[in-house]
């Protein structure tokens, strides 16, 4: 499974990059409103720390409009992957761009047939927003399990992003059910290493390691 990191925050990019985990950046307009830097500047500095796509959001609405966004932030550096929202006229845009070889990451996806016209689109990747279905009393997990099933039945190589996680067991779920990617928020890819018992685990054996003879 691939780790993305859903933010838009340098620091906590470089930090992740360290650990040797991180496969990809997702951003949205709400994530690189909350950091202090020019949104082009933003992006290319993201890019520079992240070895893998960086999904940056197109926020125009025609097709006719959302082509030469998509290009622009294209250009920006060669592992851009540009997220269009799903809708008739993202899927026109998409079809446009992925025969240029531009990766389009269909975001706010909430239900499989979304998920299936953006991968017949072309779209390098869909985003289905697990967490905002929990949130509403829907069951996020079942969208993630149909999509899957639909991508299998038919070879797409259109990859699941499972976005809007909002905690560990999100993550392991969509684990077990062989999700190609998880983009997980900095406060949950470190909630994701600890367990109290290996806090005592460790504490015990360094307290016994003092009563070994050297
Ligand atoms: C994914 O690409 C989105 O940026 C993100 O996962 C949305 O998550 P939220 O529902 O916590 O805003």
């Amino acid at each position: 499974m691939k780790f993305f990191l859903d933010t838009a925050n340098l620091a906590e990019i470089k930090e992740v990059a360290g650990w040797g985990i991180l496969d990809g950046v997702t951003t949205n307009p709400s994530l690189c409103a909350k950091e202090n830097m020019a949104f082009e500047d933003l992006v290319k500095e993201i890019c520079r720390y992240c070895p893998g796509p960086v999904s940056v959001e197109c926020v125009s609405a025609r097709a006719a409009e959302i082509v030469p966004e998509a290009r622009k932030l294209a250009a920006l550096s060669s592992n851009i992957a540009v997220k269009i929202p799903i809708g008739l006229e993202g899927l026109k845009a998409t079809r446009v761009l992925s025969q240029e070889g531009i990766m389009i990451n269909t975001t706010l996806i909430f239900s499989p047939s979304q998920a299936l016209l953006a991968a017949k689109a072309g779209s390098r990747f869909v985003s289905p927003f697990i967490g905002r279905l929990d949130d509403i009393s829907q069951e996020g997990m079942e969208v993630i399990e149909q999509i899957l099933a639909i991508f299998d039945n038919y070879s797409f190589e259109t990859e699941v992003i499972v976005a809007s996680i909002r905690h560990p067991r999100h993550v392991v779920d969509a684990a077990l059910l062989g999700a190609h990617i998880a983009t997980i928020p900095y406060s949950v890819i470190d909630k994701l290493v600890k367990h109290p018992l290996t806090d005592i685990g460790i504490e015990k054996f360094l307290k016994d390691w003092g009563k070994v003879k050297k």
